[in-house]
């Protein structure tokens, strides 16, 4: 039996494809709300002593993911006293064990974009090994079909970002978290 389900939902929890803006948008909630902004890729880097790259080098993208759902539930085990955002990997809806405690840590987001908006944002990118060394766009679409239906089952509500402002998407994911927490009767988002 799952004892991690008793614990209440407090935090709002970004996931999405590489690209779709989590630590962007994640910053701005952040700025809007006064609340710490965690990110999972952040926190794993920092545990181990290494970047993503040397992580998925040395130990593989398994490994990787069993970093991730220790991070999970230690974050559902030890309740912050207070709410926080969380900015996730984008790969972390891939293990099913996962997308549970996704959502029972908070009201979780799937920032949604379509191919050619992901495509854009990640030219530049040098640390993710997903992406290094191969046809970008047949990854990223790749990827986009694959992991849509696990983002789907894991989010409490999907926001379309495409090019909009960062801080009109906080703004509107706010907005739909007090709905959420008044709804959903649950502690989190005491200071939003
Ligand atoms: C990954 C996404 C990355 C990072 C790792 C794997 C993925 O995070 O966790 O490179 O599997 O999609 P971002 O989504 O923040 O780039």
């Amino acid at each position: 039996m799952e004892r991690l389900h008793e614990k209440p939902r407090r935090h709002i929890v970004l996931i999405g494809l590489m690209g779709c803006g989590k630590s962007t948008v994640g910053k701005a909630l952040g700025k809007l709300t006064g609340l710490p902004l965690l990110d999972t890729d952040a926190v794993i880097e920092e545990q181990v002593g290494m970047s993503i790259p040397e992580i998925f080098r040395k130990y593989g993208e398994k490994r990787f993911r069993s970093l991730e759902t220790a991070l999970l539930r230690y974050l559902l085990e030890h309740q912050a006293p207070e709410s926080c955002i969380i900015a996730t990997g984008g790969g972390i809806v891939v293990r099913p064990a996962n997308r549970p405690l996704l959502r029972r840590l908070g009201f979780t987001v799937w920032l949604h974009a379509e191919v050619p908006v992901l495509l854009q944002r990640t030219a530049h990118t040098a640390n993710r090994p997903l992406l290094q060394d191969t046809d970008r766009e047949r990854r990223i679409n790749e990827l986009s079909s694959q992991r849509a239906p696990f983002y789907a089952e894991t989010a409490h509500w999907t926001l379309e970002v495409g090019h909009s402002e960062v801080f009109e998407i906080a703004q509107r994911i706010l907005e739909r978290a007090a709905d959420f927490s008044e709804h959903g009767k649950n502690a989190f988002c005491g200071g939003v």
